[in-house]
């Protein structure tokens, strides 16, 4: 039976009811896409973490094989505060890639987003993942952006293989944007 026909569970936690044994799992899923070592992916999730990120999780059999981070952010649009929110750690499983699989995970999250408040979100990625993204219905921004530092390290524009992709069906973040965070 293949991947397509197994039962898989899209998933939502919060830092308040996420087990112990999730954030492993997790962190050994992330280690495959930006291999450090767990220790550290344990320590950058501990530092990185806030109280009110959401995961996202796809569960097949009770192995978490896709992951991806909503975090709560204020934008600036035109000069207007705007509240969005914002993708990071997008991954699916080595073992399971090229099957759809993080096409569902990005609809899972797209169904969270569009019952939030805001229900605007943006994410960053390389140039070579914007097909991936496009793919699932996100949009390039290619208007004037601008990223503050949160740490205070000053503001800084994309660079050239960086992109920025939007899920805004209702064209909330239309003008100029800054985005602010040190994690994307
Ligand atoms: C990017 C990633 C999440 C895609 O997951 P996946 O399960 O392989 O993607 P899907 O099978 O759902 O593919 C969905 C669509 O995107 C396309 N796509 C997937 N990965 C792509 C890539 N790297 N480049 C271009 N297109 C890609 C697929 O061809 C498919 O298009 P189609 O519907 O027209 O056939 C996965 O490759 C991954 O975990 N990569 C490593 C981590 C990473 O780079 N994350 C992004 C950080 S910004």
């Amino acid at each position: 039976m293949g991947v397509a026909d197994d039962i898989i569970t899209p998933c939502f936690r919060t830092p308040h009811d996420i087990a112990q044994a999730e954030i492993h799992a997790i962190c050994a899923l992330k280690n495959q896409s930006w291999p450090h070592s767990i220790e550290s992916q344990l320590a950058w999730w501990e530092k990185n973490t806030a109280g009110d990120d959401v995961f996202v999780t796809l569960v097949r059999e009770r192995e978490i094989i896709a992951f991806l981070r909503l975090r709560n952010r204020i934008v600036v649009v035109s000069g207007i505060r705007k509240e969005a929110l914002c993708v990071t750690e997008v991954c699916v499983d080595k073992a399971h890639r090229g099957r759809g699989l993080g096409s569902r995970l990005m609809g899972a999250a797209v169904d969270h987003i569009a019952n939030t408040g805001s229900g605007v979100a943006y994410l960053l990625c390389r140039d070579a993942q914007e097909p991936f993204y496009a793919a699932c219905g996100w949009r390039r921004v290619d208007r004037p952006l601008q990223i503050e530092s949160a740490s205070g390290r000053g503001r800084r524009v994309l660079a050239d293989d960086e992109r920025c992709m939007t899920f805004d069906p209702q064209n909330r973040l239309g003008g100029q944007i800054i985005l602010f965070g040190d994690v994307f």
